[in-house]
């Protein structure tokens, strides 16, 4: 009755919304046999024709003409560490957790007036092991409550996406994703844990680089960022490596191993945050697909095109030029994970995430193994796509888990052997 009046009915809604959903997703490619003939451009190759036959000419010439490409047709560029930066410690529990935790919440305050945005780092750190510890850093979707029932975290004031609470953070939240995050594991195997609410960085929608961080950086008269400069993705990614600014002044913080963690877009993220931040001594991408670990060469599932559309502030705007035409590409994927070498690097999929490519995911991983040779570190010790649940890991790690997009307890146990295997 109510839609012959004019009001569309929920139930309606929702059958509407699947179709849309359904044409949207009927447009991705999900055949292995309609992947387009591809050539990815060679990371041992320079601009110039010169080959990288040698470490110093890596170092010296192709890794900064690589993560120059990167930021100026993919992620943008970013300013560096703030001038007037402070950081305001305003908690500390030595008994969190039931005694096993020292948790902190410490506040990043990018300019000297203390105003907004800032950013609070939430830290759990094994009362048991030995200090300093290695730490993992992360971003989280939903605000530092989100990640632990632990009712002493305080409530992000940022912009959340919660549409249900008109984007504000409540308490009840808290917890809400603590399957992502097994803090108490994490602790027992001796790591310590620091995450970020990155709404704090920049709320996570299109609304031209108004608020966010971007802004406090604009020259008199600018409204936006350059088509070269940086998105909502490098300005998360900033923001982790403002947290390691904060880790390197804590004694309690191994900050020669900190590995930087991301699920998803924030996956994305941290793998630019490794790229760009030699000190993420480890890099781990989840189930981060599309402008993350999956080759965009291939448009299996998720392409440059449907990202930059659906998603027009995650990269910078020159990306926007290769939604048609991705062979002009300078880069493909293979080169961002060639940007780690020789730090360890872990590439994650699941097998029901399509959209996320798994194995334009395998094989980024799988090409940039001579970079890491070039520097006497391991590939990929496995040349084709490993079968599920069977992880390969040489400097560079890679395995495919059942199940959806998502990150499991199933992989933080893997990322915490690979940081074993490495650091212990
Ligand atoms: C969307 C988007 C992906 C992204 C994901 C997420 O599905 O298309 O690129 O990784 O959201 O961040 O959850």
């Amino acid at each position: 009755m109510r839609a012959r009046q004019g009001l569309v009915p929920a139930s309606v809604i929702a059958v509407l919304g699947a179709v849309v959903f359904c044409a949207q997703a009927q447009e991705a490619n999900y055949d292995e046999a309609k992947v387009p003939k591809y050539t990815l451009p060679d990371p041992l190759v320079c601009l110039d024709g010169t080959p990288v036959t040698s470490a110093e000419i890596w170092t010296q010439k192709r890794r900064p003409e690589i993560f120059r490409l990167f930021e100026e047709h993919v992620y943008g560029r970013a300013p560096g560490r703030p001038a007037q930066m402070t950081f305001m410690t305003t908690s500390v529990e030595k008994n969190a957790l039931d005694g096993k935790a020292t948790r902190k919440e410490v506040t990043v305050y990018f300019n000297a007036k203390r105003q907004d945005p800032n950013m609070t780092i939430l830290i759990y750190l094994p009362n048991a092991a030995p200090k300093p510890v290695p730490t993992f850093v992360g971003l989280n979707f939903g605000g530092n409550h989100t990640i632990h029932a632990d009712p002493t975290i305080s409530i992000t004031k940022s912009w959340t996406r919660n549409r249900e609470t008109n984007h504000k953070a409540t308490e009840a939240e808290r917890g809400r994703a603590a399957r992502r995050w097994p803090v108490e594991r994490i602790l027992e195997r001796g790591y310590g844990l620091a995450t970020i609410y990155y709404g704090d960085i920049d709320p996570d929608f299109d609304d031209g680089f108004q608020n966010g961080v971007h802004p406090l950086f604009y020259k008199v008269g600018q409204t936006k960022p350059a088509p070269d400069a940086w998105g909502s993705i490098g300005a998360w990614a900033w923001g982790l490596s403002r947290a390691a600014d904060y880790c390197e002044t804590d004694a309690d913080i191994d900050h020669q191993h900190l590995a930087v963690i991301g699920h998803s877009r924030l996956g994305k993220t941290s793998l630019w945050a490794g790229a760009s931040d030699a000190r993420f001594a480890l890099v781990i991408s989840n189930n981060s697909g599309c402008g993350g670990a999956a080759l965009s060469r291939r448009q299996f599932g998720e392409t440059v095109k449907r990202i930059n559309t659906v998603f027009p502030h995650w990269f910078c705007d020159n990306y926007t030029k290769y939604n048609d035409d991705l062979a002009a590409m300078p880069v493909d994927q293979h080169m961002l994970i060639a940007l780690m070498a020789p730090r360890p690097v872990y590439v994650a999929s699941a097998e029901e995430d399509r959209w996320a490519d798994p194995h334009g995911e395998f094989l980024s991983a799988k090409h940039a193994g001579p970079v890491f040779e070039l520097l006497g570190a391991k590939p990929l010790p496995v040349d084709k796509m490993p079968a599920v649940s069977r992880p390969a890991m040489g400097t560079v790690a890679y395995h495919i888990r059942p199940g959806a997009h998502d990150v499991t307890d199933y992989d933080w146990e893997r990322y915490m052997d690979f940081a074993d295997m490495h650091w212990k």
